[in-house]
């Protein structure tokens, strides 16, 4: 059973959390996209490991994880987040791959992040991780990029070398600080060999993978919304987190894919800049950051809340093909009187949307269209069976359920691997 899974909305929907659950059953987890923008919790017991690069099927000794050809890796960030789980008492060897397609994300990548972001008038800024990413992907479009593969080479030191003399050109010009072309090679050389024993041809693995049946779980960073080509352009990331990514991202057809897993928040949460049409300014949103803990995974940016927006489910459920959904969060909203939905996006001449509007413009003239149901008040985290959940907090799963389309497959109640119910998979 080969299972995609992604974010449906602006990210941190728990991803990690879902895909730590569900990595019991697999044998290879793959990173398809994205770097280390993404921030992916897992919590077991009461200790909380934080993800960025690394496959969050890391924490089960003896599977295989994959950063593949679709991710952009910065080979510092790598490094360190290695030396951690190394710290956290699990073993790489063997199992750990980096694809020698993958691109990296060098230290002008994050520079031009930076300098990129300052030059963007008000308005016009992302609100970016600060990454790298962009600039990253740009330069892989832009077939100027630097490919894993290249600290395979001889001449590593010289391609960085290039690489560097050509950055600084772009930095230049947007009045940034230049690098020493010395001092990156300096830098780069050791974080080469750290790396240097995992990088493989993931494509290959992956194959030699399906050929033996073994089972892989691809995880998907960011979301339906930040997607390059089906979120809010351009408030959104550099890459394709929506289901499509899986195959260009990874080197596997679209029939190796038996299922798609779209995680789904039960309220919307947003970090950066962008529209947000269920956006919360008032206490029921601080109720939701604060509860929710709220609070960026990898920038400790405090999170923009808001009530459920099916409309954007809808959309993620077409767009990424989804089979089942794995809901989370659903005990951060155990204290409210009525919980909201979001059922379509009224245009200023009255115009209801059901489906999401290809163009900024006409989301600016749109509000909310909500429908109000009654809330549980009281604790879901410790339940552990569906039928035991509170008859309101059910009328809600089955409203959204009704709404978006596909089925329930995993109930998460807590931040915790075991506060996870596993419903129709
Ligand atoms: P990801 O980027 O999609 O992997 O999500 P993040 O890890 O950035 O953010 C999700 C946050 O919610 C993390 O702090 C998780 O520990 C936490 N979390 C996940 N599922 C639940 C849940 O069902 N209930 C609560 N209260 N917290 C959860
Ligand atoms: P996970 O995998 C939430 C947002 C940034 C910014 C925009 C572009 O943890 O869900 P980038 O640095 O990618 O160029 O920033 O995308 N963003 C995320 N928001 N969760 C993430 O990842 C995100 N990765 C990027 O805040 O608005
Ligand atoms: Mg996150």
């Amino acid at each position: 059973m080969n299972t995609v899974l992604i974010g449906a909305q602006w990210g941190d929907e728990g991803k990690g959390k879902v895909i730590d659950f569900l990595t019991e059953e697999a044998d290879v987890v793959v990173r398809f996209q994205g770097g280390s923008n993404a921030g992916h919790t897992v919590v077991v017991g009461d200790k909380k490991y934080v993800l960025h690069l690394v496959p969050s099927g890391i924490l089960h000794d003896g599977k295989h994880c994959v950063i593949g050809n679709g991710v952009v890796m910065d080979p510092f960030d790598l490094v360190k987040e290695l030396d951690q789980v190394e710290s956290w008492g699990f073993q790489l060897k063997g199992r750990f791959h980096i694809s020698e397609r993958a691109h990296m994300v060098m230290q002008w990548h994050r520079a031009l992040d930076a300098a990129e972001e300052a030059a963007r008038a008000e308005g016009r800024k992302i609100g970016t991780t600060g990454r790298g990413i962009g600039p990253a992907y740009a330069a892989k479009v832009g077939r100027y990029g630097m490919r894993v593969g290249d600290i395979l080479k001889p001449n590593f030191a010289e391609i960085v070398k290039m690489h560097t003399e050509d950055a600084n050109a772009k930095l230049r010009a947007l009045g940034a600080h230049e690098l020493d072309v010395d001092e990156m090679v300096r830098l780069y050389m050791p974080m080469a060999k750290a790396l240097l024993p995992y990088v493989t041809d993931t494509v290959q693995f992956m194959h030699e993978s399906l050929d033996k049946g073994m089972s892989v779980l691809f995880e998907g960073a960011q979301a339906t919304m930040l997607d390059i080509d089906f979120g809010t352009y351009p408030f959104v990331t550099s890459s394709n987190p929506t289901a499509g990514g899986a195959c260009t991202g990874s080197g596997v057809g679209p029939r190796a894919i038996d299922r798609v897993i779209g995680v789904l928040k039960l309220y919307t949460t947003r970090v950066g800049e962008g529209p947000f049409p269920t956006e919360l300014f008032d206490a029921d949103g601080e109720t939701l950051r604060s509860r929710g803990g709220e609070f960026g995974a990898t920038t400790g940016r405090p999170r923009r809340c808001g009530w459920f927006d099916a409309v954007i489910a809808r959309y993620a459920q077409r767009v990424n093909g989804i089979d089942f959904w794995a809901m989370t969060k659903l005990d951060v909203l155990d204290t409210f009187e009525t919980v909201k939905i979001c059922t379509g996006y009224r245009r200023d001449d009255g115009f209801v949307y059901q489906t999401f509007p290809a163009d900024l413009d006409v989301l600016a003239r749109c509000e909310p269209v909500y429908e109000e149901l009654p809330g549980w008040q009281c604790e879901t985290s410790k339940i552990t069976n569906y039928n035991d959940l509170p008859e309101n907090a059910k009328r809600y799963i089955d409203r959204i359920l009704e709404l978006v389309g596909g089925r329930l497959g995993v109930l998460s109640v807590g931040p915790a691997r075991e506060t996870t119910l596993r419903i129709g998979i």
